[in-house]
C-alpha cells in the first residue's frame, strides 16, 4: 500500500508510532495545510515519510499514492474522501465515517462506481479480543443487558468552558460526546448484536453540543445503555449480562486489552489474545490485506456495519435535537 496520511494531529502522531511494524505499507506523503508544514517536516524526518505536501490536489494527482488515510476533523471526512474516490484513490477514513448516513452512502456508491476500496478506521471491529468476545457470548447465555461506559474528562472541555471551542466540541465540525467517544460503544454493541429496534439519546447539551449523554438501544428482548462523557469522568467499563454469566471489559471499547468472563457462581476466567500493544495495529494489517487483495467482499461487510452505525447516529442525534455540520 502506497499511503498518504492526511492530517498531522493527535491520532496521526499516535498512528505513526505503530505503522512501521506493518510490512508492505510505504509512507509516500503526509499532507496538510501550510500552518502545519513545520510539524509535518518533523514527522517526515522522524518516521521516514517520503514527502510533505501542502496541497491535497497535488496528493490526489500523485501516481505513486494509491491510498489516503483521512485523519482530519470529522466535518472534513466526507469532502476529502469524496475527492479521493473521484481521483481513484482507496480511502481509509477515521471514525466517525461522516456526519450523517446519507453522506456515507454516497461515498459507498462512489467507491463502487470508481472501483476503489473504502474503509472506516474503527479499531474495535478488527481486534482479536473483540472476535473472542463474540465467541464467548454463548458462555453467558441469553443476553439481557449491556452497559458501556466510556467517560473521560477532556482537557478540551476546560477550553470549551472558557469559550474556546475546539473541533471536538464544535457542532459545525461534527464534534460532541456521541461522535467522538460514544461511537466506539455503538460499534462495539452493534457488531455483536446487530441493528436495534429503537434508539434514544439523552444528552447533556451545552452551547448546542452534547458534552455527555446516554444512548439507549432497545432490541426488544435486551436493553443496552451506551454512556459517553467528555465533561465528567467514571471508571471506563463495559459489562455484558446474560442469564448464565457476564463479560466484563475494563477500559475503553476502542482498546479491549483483555476481558473477564464470569458465571453465575462467580467463577471467573480472564481472556487475553492481544496481538500488539497498539490498538490500531490489527485494523491496519487488515486494511493492507483488503486493499492489496482488492477484497471488495470484505469491504462490503464492513461498510454494511458502518452504515448501520451511521443510521443509529442519525437517530440518536435527531432524538436529542442536535444538528451537526
Ligand atoms: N481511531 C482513534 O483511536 C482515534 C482517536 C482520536 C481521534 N480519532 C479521529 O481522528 C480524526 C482526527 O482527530 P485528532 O484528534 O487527530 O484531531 P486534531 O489533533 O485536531 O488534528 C486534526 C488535523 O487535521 C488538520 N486539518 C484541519 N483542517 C484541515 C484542512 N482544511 N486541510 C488539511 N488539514 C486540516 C489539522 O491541521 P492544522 O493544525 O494545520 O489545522 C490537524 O493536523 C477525528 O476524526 C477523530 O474522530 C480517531
Amino acid at each position: 500500500m502506497k499511503l498518504a496520511i492526511i492530517g498531522s494531529g493527535m491520532i496521526v502522531n499516535d498512528f505513526l508510532t505503530m505503522i512501521g511494524d506493518i510490512p508492505n505499507i510505504q509512507l509516500e506523503a503526509i499532507v496538510g495545510t501550510d500552518r502545519s508544514s513545520d510539524k509535518m517536516e518533523l514527522l517526515k524526518n522522524k518516521y521516514g515519510i517520503r514527502q510533505v505536501l501542502t496541497s491535497y490536489e497535488e496528493c490526489l494527482k500523485n501516481k505513486n499514492i494509491d491510498t489516503v488515510y483521512i485523519a482530519l476533523p470529522n466535518h472534513l471526512h466526507f469532502s476529502f474522501a469524496k475527492q479521493a474516490i473521484l481521483s481513484k484513490k482507496n480511502v481509509i477514513c477515521e471514525k466517525p465515517f461522516t456526519l450523517k448516513s446519507s453522506e456515507m452512502r454516497e461515498l459507498r456508491e462512489l467507491a463502487l462506481a470508481n472501483k476503489v476500496l473504502l474503509l472506516e478506521a474503527i479499531t474495535n471491529q478488527y481486534l482479536t479480543n473483540y472476535k473472542k468476545i463474540k465467541e464467548s457470548l454463548k458462555a453467558i447465555g441469553t443476553i439481557k443487558i449491556v452497559e458501556c461506559n466510556y467517560s473521560q474528562y477532556s482537557s478540551r472541555y476546560d477550553a470549551f468552558k472558557k469559550g474556546e471551542i475546539l473541533p471536538a466540541f464544535n457542532p459545525k465540525m461534527g464534534g460532541g460526546a456521541l461522535m467522538d467517544i460514544n461511537i466506539y460503544n455503538i460499534h462495539f454493541v452493534t457488531g455483536l448484536l446487530g441493528k436495534p429496534k429503537k434508539v434514544t439519546y439523552l444528552a447533556n447539551i451545552e452551547k448546542e453540543i452534547d458534552t455527555s449523554g446516554i444512548l439507549s438501544l432497545d432490541y426488544g428482548d435486551k436493553k443496552i445503555i451506551c454512556i459517553g462523557a467528555k465533561d465528567s469522568t467514571a471508571p471506563i467499563r463495559t459489562i455484558i449480562q446474560g442469564d448464565k454469566g457476564a463479560i466484563i471489559i475494563d477500559g475503553p471499547t476502542s482498546i479491549i486489552d483483555k476481558f473477564t468472563v464470569i458465571d453465575n457462581q462467580n467463577k471467573s476466567a480472564v481472556v487475553d489474545f492481544k496481538v500488539h500493544t497498539h490498538r490500531m495495529y490489527e485494523e491496519f494489517i487488515e486494511f493492507e490485506r483488503i486493499i492489496s487483495d482488492s477484497d471488495f467482499e470484505t469491504m462490503t461487510k464492513h461498510l454494511d456495519h458502518s452504515e448501520m452505525v451511521m443510521g443509529i447516529v442519525d437517530q440518536g442525534l435527531e432524538s436529542a435535537g442536535i444538528t451537526l455540520g
